[in-house]
């Protein structure tokens, strides 16, 4: 066994391992949230462990999560962290590929498309896209059994996956990657994905295959959306309520406008950003609704109460009624809480930087440097987690969030951000925005700007499969946390039996 001793009197704590190079790779990589609550009872909040060759070092609970989400952008820098993944797989010129100021305005325009307005427009197109997508015409035939007696199954993350590409491309996508999802663009986007793992950003630069897929499909993605945007151009630009519509009309600071190229590397980034974290929330979300009969209830009733006709139908709902649902809100929150897409946020160290004495040690006066060429990493699951701060934690019990007494009851207390816009960094008991044990979408500059969107998918398709049918399975599954969202092992099969309207 190697005992390895930090290098200086400074280092914050080194997680024992045996292998040099690997070090913890394997615990981290098979189960990160049993790894980091294991090394905090040895080590405390903060400690370093070593990722194949990197040094890495985490900070945990609500101040660890301060700490590294609210630093500064130039010491914590997200871009050399993430840009080996993401670049052979976004394109040039965008998100990480670009110094971050510049990327900030690029968030900047992409807010501009996922406008309230918008998302008004959306809601409907999400249910249409569902309705078809559970009725017998529909693209892909997964629910077999129209038959109001009879049981059928389903795979959950098949159907979410199709669901979510199906409505986001036909709302934020644009109708052009909608008409072609049947065709190319599919194959496409599944060798974009191939390209888009762990092992792709431990190891950027393997001669495989699939490496070599992902930069054909790259290239192809690229002049694909290229070719709708001229198109555009040339026709009338203003006609849609997409993506694509929003970014031709945004100028940078300098007066430019976004380049073909930019825009078509935009919509990939924001392709792969949304597909795995809103299809494996979704999906978590239908398996716990499955496995809880008595908050699918609730949340059908819901349902009835909120857009029950005289006639025994219901009707189709407004953005602004969504957003009016507890139950639903809550369902989502809670699977949130204990199934966050992303499991660790990443930067890279570009100055040595001073862990604060609260977080590193409390009581005692010790200072911990980390030192420049590390990586930090935030993991707020942990404090989600964290049975010091949520009654039953492992439990999911989406009541808790209107529970007047619990934790979470002080959820959701609003702040603005440094455009003065109001920013929901839920829990909001503290003051500074960034410190916070619930941020499933993140904190700070890198925070996700697509929750919102996010929401009203997820709420317009758990509402339309309730409408429709009952779910049951008898066991949650486990988590699979070796690709680069969470998602569910298998077996994860719901059954399902359309509901009877009399
Ligand atoms: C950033 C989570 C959906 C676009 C993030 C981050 C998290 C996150 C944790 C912070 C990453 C970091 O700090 O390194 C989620 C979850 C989602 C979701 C849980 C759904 C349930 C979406 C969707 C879009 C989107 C639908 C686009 C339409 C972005 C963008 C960023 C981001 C542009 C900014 C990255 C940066 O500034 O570095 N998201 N996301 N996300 N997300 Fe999301």
């Amino acid at each position: 066994g190697q005992l390895i001793i930090p290098r200086k009197a400074t280092d914050p704590p080194v997680v024992f391992h045996w292998l040099p190079f690997v070090g913890s790779a394997i615990s981290y990589g098979n189960d990160p949230l049993k790894f980091f609550f294991e090394c905090r009872e040895k080590y405390g909040d903060v400690f370093t462990f070593i990722l194949l060759g990197k040094r890495v070092t985490v900070a945990l609970g609500p101040k660890g999560n301060n700490f590294i989400l609210g630093g500064k952008s130039i010491t914590f820098n997200a871009e050399d962290a993430y840009t080996p993944l993401t670049t052979p797989v976004f394109g040039r010129d965008v998100v990480y590929d670009v110094p971050n100021d510049k990327f900030m305005e690029q968030k900047r325009f992409v807010k501009v498309g996922l406008s309230t307005d918008n998302l008004r427009a959306y809601v409907g197109m999400v249910e249409e896209e569902v309705e078809q997508y559970m009725n017998k015409e529909a693209t892909f035939r997964t629910f077999q059994t129209n038959d109001i007696n009879e049981w059928g199954q389903f795979d959950v993350v098949k159907v979410m996956q199709e669901i979510t590409i199906l409505t986001a491309s036909r709302t934020l996508q644009g109708k052009e990657v909608r008409a072609n999802l049947d065709k190319e663009y599919a194959q496409l986007y599944n060798d974009l994905d191939g390209g888009f793992t762990p092992i792709n950003w431990m190891m950027p630069n393997l001669p495989l295959e699939s490496y070599r897929r992902r930069d054909r499909a790259q290239k192809k993605m690229s002049d694909f959306y290229v070719d709708i945007i001229r198109k555009r151009r040339a026709g009338n630009p203003e006609a849609e309520h997409d993506m694509i519509a929003a970014l031709l009309e945004q100028t940078y600071r300098n007066g430019e406008y976004l380049k073909d190229h930019e825009i078509a590397h935009i919509m990939i980034a924001l392709l792969m950003a949304g597909q795995h974290t809103s299809s494996a929330t979704g999906s978590w979300s239908l398996l716990h609704i499955a496995h809880n009969p008595d908050i699918a209830d609730a949340l059908y009733k819901e349902q009835v109460q909120n857009f029950g006709t005289p006639d025994g139908k219901l009707r189709s709902m407004t953005y602004e009624e969504l957003r009016a649902l507890p139950v639903l809100d809550s369902v989502i929150r809670e699977t949130l809480r204990i199934h966050p897409p992303i499991h660790s946020i990443m930067r890279h160290v570009r100055d040595d930087v001073v862990v604060p004495g609260t977080l590193s040690n409390p009581g005692k006066d010790k200072t911990f440097i980390i030192p420049k060429g590390h990586f930090v990493m935030a993991s707020p699951v942990v404090s989600q987690m964290d049975p010091e701060i949520w009654k039953n934690s492992e439990e999911w019990d989406p009541l808790r969030w209107s529970d007047p007494n619990g934790v979470a009851a002080q959820a959701f207390k609003t702040y603005l951000d440094e455009n003065g816009e109001k920013v929901d960094y839920g829990f909001g008991a503290v003051s500074k925005g960034t410190e916070s044990p619930y941020q499933p979408f993140g904190a700070g500059k890198h925070r996700c700007i697509g929750e919102q969107f996010a929401y009203m998918q997820l709420g317009t398709l758990i509402s339309t499969v309730i409408r429709n049918v009952e779910l049951r399975i008898d066991a949650i599954p486990e988590h699979n946390y070796h690709t680069m969202i969470t998602m569910p092992k298998e077996p994860r099969t719901i059954s399902y039996r359309r509901r009877k309207f009399d």
